[in-house]
């Protein structure tokens, strides 16, 4: 029991009773609330809160994030240094074993994921079913989930060493699907994975192999891509990571679970924004027309895609990041003129109080379009870019819940603002409700 210091005493004046509370890690149980009742009748007080703004769904030891101070860590180590250190493997090791791995531990486990890989052949046949001009986010979205029909023992979710070569599968197929995807949008043939190449390298082998014996990566685009899927790996309870453990609650197996993230993950308010970017930049098209722009942003008719984000109230240490990188990527890839226009952006923006009151800067999608491009994707491939990572980190996530047991199924509670019981209408007496009714 916490000792009485770390206590929260409220009196509910409705009645006149105090109650005395524990806080515990900043936070008091919603649960407590329940006790504070006008009567024996009352059900008890509730928290209400849209969105969660704020409201703590779990206790993690995964990713931890400091919005004001602008610090990213994954099991501790900050994201800075993972990203100049490490393979994305090895810091996906890291999010799910909660230590980084050592060379023996990281051989195998590569071996493993690399051996994962290839897809059921019937995949081939259900990415034909798509249309030619499909979303790519689309096809990986339904994609992930009929993997569920081909791994049906992915349902025995309790059982570790199940739960684990369905994760080992998942992280290898990723970019196979993410591939296959592209490959159907642009008709070309599919390339099956080469597993004497690394992660990024055989994701490119994939993309974008034609018909030379053997694809050879730039090494410079291979580890600008591990850089990304570092950054993009986790980040702590985000919308896409909330529909994970939401899904993943009620038992479905991983592949559901990881393809309704997807799912959350595809709105142009979270993961879709990176494609938004490079959209907003094209519609703005020139520096000169910056200013008009970003009027419009300030007058509310549309939102700087790629700037703000609900945690980071300071720069996201991810676009620093990516802003390196691309440097790099350009250097191999020659500039991308957008650049110009995103730097103009950012430093107009930086400046204007609209977006200094709002604590609005660029976050972790407003440059990776640019360098996403510059590389060769298509915007419609650069949520699939974000997905294939962050599959890792909630699939970390889903462990953390199953292994939680303070976790059940998430079924959250609501404020009733509808009828009271009503007397049932007859057809001939209905009248026809106004437009526009809820
Ligand atoms: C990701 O949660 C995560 O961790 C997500 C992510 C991850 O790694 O998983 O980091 C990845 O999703 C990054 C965010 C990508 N989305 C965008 O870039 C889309 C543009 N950004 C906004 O839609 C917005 O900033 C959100 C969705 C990111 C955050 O929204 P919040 O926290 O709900 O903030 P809000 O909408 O309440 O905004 C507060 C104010 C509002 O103004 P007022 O009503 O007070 O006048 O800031 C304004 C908003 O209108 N505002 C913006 C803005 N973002 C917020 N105004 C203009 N442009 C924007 N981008």
């Amino acid at each position: 029991m916490p000792d009485d210091k770390n206590t929260l005493t409220i009196t509910d004046n409705r009645t006149g009773q105090t109650y005395t509370l524990p806080v515990e890690k900043g936070t008091i149980r919603a649960m407590d609330l329940r006790k504070i009742k006008t009567g024996p009748e009352d059900f008890g007080l509730m928290t209400y809160d849209p969105a969660f703004m704020n409201t703590a769904s779990c206790r993690s030891a995964i990713t931890y994030i400091d919005g004001d101070r602008g610090i990213l860590r994954y099991r501790g180590y900050p994201i800075e240094v993972l990203a100049e250190h490490c393979t994305f493997l090895e810091v996906c090791y890291l999010l799910l074993f909660g230590e980084l791995p050592t060379e023996t531990q990281l051989k195998d486990w590569e071996y493993e994921v690399t051996h994962h890989t290839m897809l059921h052949e019937s995949t081939k046949k259900f990415m034909e079913g798509f249309r030619y001009d499909a979303h790519p986010m689309v096809m990986f979205v339904s994609t992930v989930a009929a993997l569920s029909s081909v791994y049906p023992e992915s349902r025995n979710v309790h059982d570790p060493v199940i739960r684990m070569h369905q994760i080992k599968r998942l992280i290898g197929k990723v970019p196979s699907i993410a591939a296959m995807s592209y490959r159907h949008s642009v008709g070309f043939p599919y390339v099956y994975p080469d597993n004497d190449l690394t992660y990024p390298e055989n994701f490119m082998n994939m993309l974008w192999k034609m018909v030379e014996p053997k694809y050879a990566a730039n090494p410079v685009i291979a580890r600008a891509l591990d850089i990304l899927f570092i950054l993009h790996a986790d980040h702590e309870q985000n919308c896409s990571a909330n529909a994970m453990r939401a899904v993943g609650s009620s038992l479905a197996d991983p592949y559901l679970a990881t393809s309704s993230a997807a799912a959350a993950l595809s709105g142009p308010l979270h993961g879709g924004a990176n494609e938004e970017v490079l959209r907003m930049l094209d519609e703005i098209g020139t520096k000169a027309n910056i200013p008009a722009y970003i009027a419009k942003v300030k007058d509310g008719k549309c939102k700087l895609m790629g700037f703000g984000h609900r945690i980071y109230k300071n720069y996201d240490p991810r676009a620093k990041i990516i802003k390196w990188t691309a440097d790099r990527v350009f250097e191999v890839t020659g500039h991308n003129p957008k650049l110009e226009i995103a730097l103009e952006l950012e430093r107009i923006a930086l400046q204007d109080e609209y977006f200094i009151q709002r604590k609005l800067y660029p976050n972790v999608d407003f440059y990776s379009g640019i360098m996403y491009q510059a590389m060769g994707f298509r915007p419609e491939m650069f949520t699939v870019l974000f997905a294939i990572p962050r599959t890792c980190g909630w699939l970390a996530q889903w462990q953390e819940l199953l292994s939680d047991p303070e976790q059940k199924i998430a079924r959250p509670r609501q404020v009733w603002i509808g009828h009271e019981t009503r007397e049932f209408v007859p057809m001939e007496k209905r009248s026809p409700a106004p437009v526009g009714a809820r």
